[in-house]
């Protein structure tokens, strides 16, 4: 499909949790003034551009580590992805013969990594999340006192059902016994306030294209002083390169070898204060919006997975179609009114497990930060004339 063709079909774009489309223009203007004015690469060079650059990279760091309540920037790394932050976090850390607790809505971001080191000798002990998609941190923390425990496994918020797990209640579970708590914070960031500190996690993987408004290619892992995960890429760092033959021990270094992505930090950084500026009112708006659109739904006599309206969730709805074909009614949504939405198992088959969906897959609709009530009619009036 050619950009023209791209931009007559999609009117209606309702598949921000996979990535944030539009880009925000305050973000685009700043990747591109990265690349127009930060030339060089930072920490390689004593040239002005390599300083600018260099200053660019730290300045990104400290502005969403402050939008993330992390106290020190330094435990924030750049990293590709979200995907690439949770291999990082989950094979960096786990050993053959320790045990992990893991909530059944995972992404495969996570069930991949976790597959990988199960053939290695890790132990993977899964929580099933109700109907509504919630683990429930009582089971958790049964399942963490029932064998020794090396950590607890749980995304923020689910990419398939919106809803959001008691992620600070599975920290203190797992420090009670002794374990970390690493989360996969992809869904959640940009969508309810996030204070790293405050939940006391020991790993946050983050994605920098969806809720956080910054480009693809981008993502920040957070890593809590307690912990030291392997690097899993090695290479140059610039600082500290005649010091150690291994990656140096020194954050954030440590995580980021090669050379740095200083538009992709700088979107993000971009996407974090322009988040601070919409304010909570733009949560609250986007939580009337996903409210209007799971009412309609349901009046509509969709199957709609997750909690019940009232409750609260980041902006993402799935429906099962009367009938089950998931892949049909998206595919005639675009065709019929332009609107982009996400069919399938969206990457997270445990999670249609957890809502038995798994037979038919869903059609997921999330919104964005430029949503809108004539988006959710749109959508509405669409469906009642594909299915009524
Ligand atoms: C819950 C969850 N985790 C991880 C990811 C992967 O994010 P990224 O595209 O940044 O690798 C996604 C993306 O869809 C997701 O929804």
């Amino acid at each position: 499909v050619s950009e023209r063709a791209g931009r007559q079909r999609t009117q209606i774009y309702l598949d921000h949790a996979a990535t944030t489309w539009p880009r925000p223009p305050r973000v685009l203007d700043a990747v591109t003034r990265a690349f127009t004015e930060f030339g060089g690469s930072p920490g390689r060079g004593a040239y002005e551009l390599a300083i600018r650059s260099g200053r660019a990279l730290a300045e990104s760091r400290a502005t969403l580590a402050s939008f993330l309540g992390v106290a020190d920037p330094h435990d924030l790394a750049f990293v590709s992805s979200c995907t690439a932050g949770c291999n990082l976090m989950l094979k960096g850390l786990l050993r053959p013969g320790d045990r992990v607790v893991v909530g059944s809505m995972e992404h495969n971001a996570v069930t991949r990594p976790l597959g990988t080191l199960v053939a290695a000798g890790v132990i993977v002990d899964i929580v099933s999340a109700d109907e509504t998609g919630f683990v429930d941190p009582d089971a958790v923390e049964r399942a963490v006192r029932s064998a020794p425990t090396r950590a607890v496994v749980c995304q923020h918020a689910s990419n398939l059902t919106g809803t959001i797990q008691a992620l600070g209640d599975l920290a203190d579970i797992a420090h009670a016994s002794g374990a970390v708590m690493l989360a996969d914070g992809a869904q959640a960031v940009g969508h309810v306030a996030v204070d790293i500190g405050a939940l006391g996690v020991d790993a946050y993987a983050i994605s920098g294209h969806k809720g956080l408004l910054g480009v693809p290619g981008s993502g920040l892992l957070y890593l809590s002083p307690a912990i030291d995960p392997d690097p899993l890429v090695e290479g140059g760092t610039g600082v500290h390169a005649a010091d150690h033959d291994r990656m140096p021990p020194e954050r954030p270094e440590r995580y980021e070898a090669g050379s740095a992505d200083v538009p992709g930090a700088v979107g993000m950084a971009e996407g974090a204060r322009m988040l601070v500026e919409l304010g909570p009112e733009h949560h609250i708006l986007t939580a009337a919006l996903t409210r209007r659109l799971h009412e309609g739904l349901l009046e509509l006599e969709m199957r709609v997975l997750g909690p019940e309206p009232g409750v609260e969730r980041v902006p993402v709805v799935s429906v099962v179609p009367p009938g089950g074909d998931a892949d049909r009614l998206a595919f005639e949504l675009d065709r019929t009114a332009g609107i982009a939405c996400r069919s399938g198992l969206h990457c997270a088959p445990w999670a249609h497990r957890s809502c038995s969906s798994e037979g038919t897959g869903a059609v997921r609709f999330s919104l964005g930060w430029d949503s809108e009530q004539a988006h959710v009619d749109a959508l509405l009036e669409a469906i009642r004339a594909l299915t009524g």
